[in-house]
């Protein structure tokens, strides 16, 4: 059954609004109207949890103030605001969207819904978020907590393509036309504080008068949670180069993971190889140079989306150092320039170790 008439739409809505006026997480972004500041804080929520956005957020927002800044910045100043969270591809776009707004938008943020999803890296999650929190857009936003709520709300157990498109249906219809950004963080809230995946707190939700699944008396049931499977794990070496107190440092690619991070040279160990001799042949392939290895500094876990890896590091020396020059993705640095460029997280598990072990060979 669907709650359909008017009465019960509203009552859901002013149920659900209620209950946010009095419980509402207080969180940095929701203390500005500033759509450059919302949109930032929704770009850095996306799979991203609250708790670690927020002084990724504060400290970016001390450097970083307007919008302007961030297209005026260079991205390896960005990077480096934004190492730790993960997910760097969003640190890109919103560099290049922050550019277009500039150069395209006269620096203003497009209202409109085309324009504003027509920016890279902004999604119909990111349109719909930003849009109805800082426009007052009537858009609802689908996010994971949301889409629970919805799901246990109408009893949908399967997340099927179809099932989604009727959930979001549904609340669009019962969003708050006034309020859409409120309506929206309501449900984000609901689904964080209280409809929690393995617990639905039932006794304080203010929706359980139009929640099918709580009829059913087992909510938890909805939806149904896929497992994911199980992702496989590499070992990576590499090796930490020194030329007297100065080591090699080089560039990712800009596209694909960690784009545009630094690290040191090395890869991914193949079935039947050893570490060194992986070590050897990948410094050979990125350096054209010999190396050789003098000892292992230690090892740190790391898991990314799809795969997890053991990451060990080696120090090592080159054969001939001079022919491996400074360019625009190599440097030869020292250990107190670290803080000056953005390294992957497994390198600072790393970085930990070195300066328990003094740093230098
Ligand atoms: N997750 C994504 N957007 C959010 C928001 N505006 N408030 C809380 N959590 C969120």
């Amino acid at each position: 059954m669907y709650y359909t008439n008017n009465k019960l739409q509203n009552g859901f809505t002013v149920d659900l609004l209620n209950w946010y006026r009095l419980h509402q997480r207080h969180l940095p972004w929701r203390e500005t109207v500033d759509p450059y500041r919302i949109w930032l804080a929704e770009t850095m929520l996306q799979q991203t949890q609250v708790a670690t956005v927020i002084p990724y957020y504060q400290r970016w927002l001390g450097k970083f103030p307007t919008l302007k800044s961030v297209a005026k910045a260079h991205i390896d100043e960005l990077l480096k605001y934004w190492e730790g969270l993960g997910y760097y591809r969003r640190c890109h776009y919103f560099h290049k969207a922050a550019k277009e707004v500039l150069t395209k938008h006269k620096g203003a943020i497009p209202r409109q819904l085309n324009m504003f999803r027509s920016l890279p890296g902004v999604g119909d999650y990111t349109a719909s978020a930003v849009l109805s929190i800082a426009f007052n857009l009537p858009l609802v936003t689908m996010d994971g907590n949301v889409r629970r709520v919805g799901a246990r709300l109408l009893r949908r157990r399967n997340l099927t393509p179809f099932n989604r498109r009727v959930i979001k249906h549904k609340l669009q219809r019962w969003l708050d036309q006034k309020r859409p950004g409120d309506f929206n963080q309501a449900l984000m809230d609901l689904g964080n504080l209280v409809c929690r995946p393995n617990q639905a707190h039932c006794h304080t939700c203010p929706l359980t008068k139009y929640c099918q699944a709580y009829q059913t008396g087992r909510p938890e049931n909805y939806p149904h949670v896929v497992r994911r499977k199980p992702i496989p794990h590499y070992q990576v070496v590499a090796g930490i180069i020194w030329h007297g107190n100065r080591f090699l440092i080089q560039r990712r690619p800009e596209s694909g993971l960690l784009g545009g991070l630094w690290e040191f040279p090395g890869g991914k160990v193949q079935a039947g190889e050893t570490s060194q001799a992986a070590l050897l042949r990948e410094i050979r392939e990125e350096c054209q140079a010999e190396v050789e290895v003098m000892g292992e500094i230690g090892s740190a876990r790391h898991t990314y989306t799809h795969f997890s890896i053991t990451f060990t590091l080696f120090h090592c020396r080159f054969q001939d150092a001079d022919g491996v020059p400074n360019g625009a993705t190599r440097r030869w640095i020292t250990p107190t320039e670290v803080p000056n460029y953005a390294f992957p997280k497994v390198n600072h598990k790393l970085f930990s170790l070195l300066d328990q072990q003094g740093w230098y060979v």
